[in-house]
């Protein structure tokens, strides 16, 4: 080809650069919605930090993204001191959000300034959208600049940016602040929130809980507001959820955002538009321990009981230990993620006698391919932290759940479980070895357990219909593509 007929081909197709929070849960689902809008025929800039791509190279290969056609990866720097991308940690939170709101758009609008050197000499189509983190707001002054669309990305529930767009409302109903720390424990948590519409009888503890704070400059509360005030700014906002899941949330929604489409369960419209496609290409920031999925073949099917915490919480020594005889005790066969940094202050100590205990009844590993775990006919039950992400592909493998939720967003994700959608129990944030035992055995094998694995395989239902050709979700996606991202093509 001569450059100028290169150059047309090149140009032709739209251009669309993603930015993920930068943790795992929203990496992944936003690499979905990548792999979603490159098999539509964008080309796709990916755009992580420095030091999770390097963890990326780490656990998955040097060259392994390297090499797809129309699908680069491109790297900015997060503003944090340390750079060393040999640790296997989630990074500082706060560090990592005051980056975001005070240098990040440095970054990011030079990397947008060498994409178009690239464009210009014919290497790459011209941008031509953003699709980013909702998290990520340094990139809606970027689409304005550039006067390019953006499509903003909930990776969360819609609840928690319902949430959000309320922690205004909530100041002013002298909700918050809490007037000091002894505020969380002494039944003030409990008090009934009637200030969101869409949300009915939830109390202040099942809040996106870094909202409720006792000092509205802590870090976390001033990320919220920060959020809060520039989400209307976008051309639209995309949900990975679905209609039944929250319905109500999503009508409350409809009247304070600009533009809004749900386009969830991502791991079902993936499935359904493109199974396989890219599969190479994977989002891990810890190595996998694919040998779990051998120990599985040996298990009865619907028997094993999946542990896993996600990628940010962390657990003290005496929890972990209260988890541990609560499975011992179950006599259920489990398959236990333990993170390398998921105990506070350092390695995990199981003793030899809960060792010689769980046998080969228990098999615990460092991280594991999720998805392919939690769709394996022997996994029966998941106990797990609500990361959103966990309980959308949890929903659509079918697997009911015991919540233990951490922070953030999790509290509000239990309650949808346990109270709305009736998927799941959770277990006291005190964990106690008894109440584990109890609440396995109700899961696997109780009456409450089989209706909640019923109710389930009912929401795994309407999340296909959702997500099938003619399905809400399914064609709010196509709209998506059509009334924002190609506006301007
Ligand atoms: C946090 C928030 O709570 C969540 O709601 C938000 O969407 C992302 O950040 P996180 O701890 O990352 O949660 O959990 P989750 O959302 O469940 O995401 C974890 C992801 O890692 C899932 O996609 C899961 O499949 C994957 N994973 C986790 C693995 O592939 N293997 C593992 O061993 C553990």
């Amino acid at each position: 080809l001569k450059k100028s007929e290169m150059t047309n081909s090149i140009e032709k197709k739209p251009h669309a650069v993603l930015t993920p929070f930068p943790t795992q849960g929203h990496i992944n689902a936003l690499l979905k919605l990548a792999k979603l809008l490159h098999l539509k025929g964008f080309h796709i800039t990916f755009v992580n930090t420095e030091y999770n791509h390097k963890r990326l190279l780490k656990s998955r290969g040097p060259n392994s993204f390297d090499g797809f056609t129309d699908f680069t990866f491109e790297t900015i720097p997060d503003g944090l001191t340390s750079m060393d991308g040999d640790g296997d940690v989630t990074q500082d939170g706060p560090s990592l959000l005051h980056s975001i709101m005070n240098k990040m758009h440095i970054f990011f609008g030079e990397l947008l300034a060498r994409l178009h050197e690239s464009a210009i000499a014919g290497l790459i189509p011209p941008v031509t959208c953003l699709v980013s983190d909702c998290n990520m707001p340094f990139t809606i002054q970027a689409a304005e600049e550039h006067a390019l669309p953006i499509l903003l990305f909930s990776p969360s529930s819609a609840c928690t940016l319902l949430c959000v767009l309320h922690c205004h409302a909530l100041i002013q109903k002298c909700f918050i602040p809490l007037k000091d720390e002894s505020y969380r424990t002494n039944g003030y948590l409990d008090t009934k929130v009637d200030c969101i519409p869409g949300l009915h009888s939830f109390r202040l503890k099942d809040l996106f809980d870094f909202i409720i704070t006792t000092d509205l400059n802590d870090i976390m509360f001033e990320f919220v507001i920060h959020v809060a005030d520039r989400v209307h700014r976008a051309s639209a906002i995309v949900f990975n959820t679905f209609n039944e899941l929250e319905s109500d949330v999503l009508q409350a929604l409809s009247s304070m955002l600009p533009s809004l489409y749900t386009i969830g369960p991502l791991p079902s419209l993936l499935n359904q538009i493109g199974h396989n496609h890219l599969e190479s290409l994977g989002s891990n920031l810890w190595k996998e321990d694919t040998k779990c999925i051998d120990w599985l073949e040996s298990k009865e099917p619907e028997s094993v009981i999946y542990v896993n915490f996600g990628s940010v919480a962390v657990l003290t020594p005496e929890q972990l230990l209260e988890f541990a005889w609560g499975l011992a005790n179950s006599k259920k066969p489990f398959l236990w993620i333990i993170r390398p940094d998921l105990v506070i202050g350092g390695s995990v100590v199981l003793s030899s006698e809960f060792v010689n205990e769980i046998s080969d009844r228990g098999l615990i590993a460092s991280w594991c391919p999720q998805e392919q775990v939690l769709n394996h006919p022997s996994i029966g039950g998941f106990l797990t932290h609500c990361g959103w992400n966990s309980i959308t592909e949890s929903i659509c493998a079918g697997v009911p759940m015991l919540c233990w939720p951490f922070f953030g967003d999790q509290p509000t994700n239990c309650r949808f479980i346990y109270n709305e959608w009736e998927i799941g129990m959770e277990i006291d944030s005190n964990v106690k070895r008894d109440e584990v035992e109890k609440l396995i055995n109700e899961l696997m094998l109780g009456d409450k357990g089989k209706r909640m694995r019923k109710k389930v395989m009912q929401l795994k239902k309407k999340a296909k219909e959702n997500t099938s050709p003619g399905g809400f979700s399914y064609m709010s996606f196509e709209k998506v593509i059509k009334e924002v991202l190609l506006q301007q093509y």
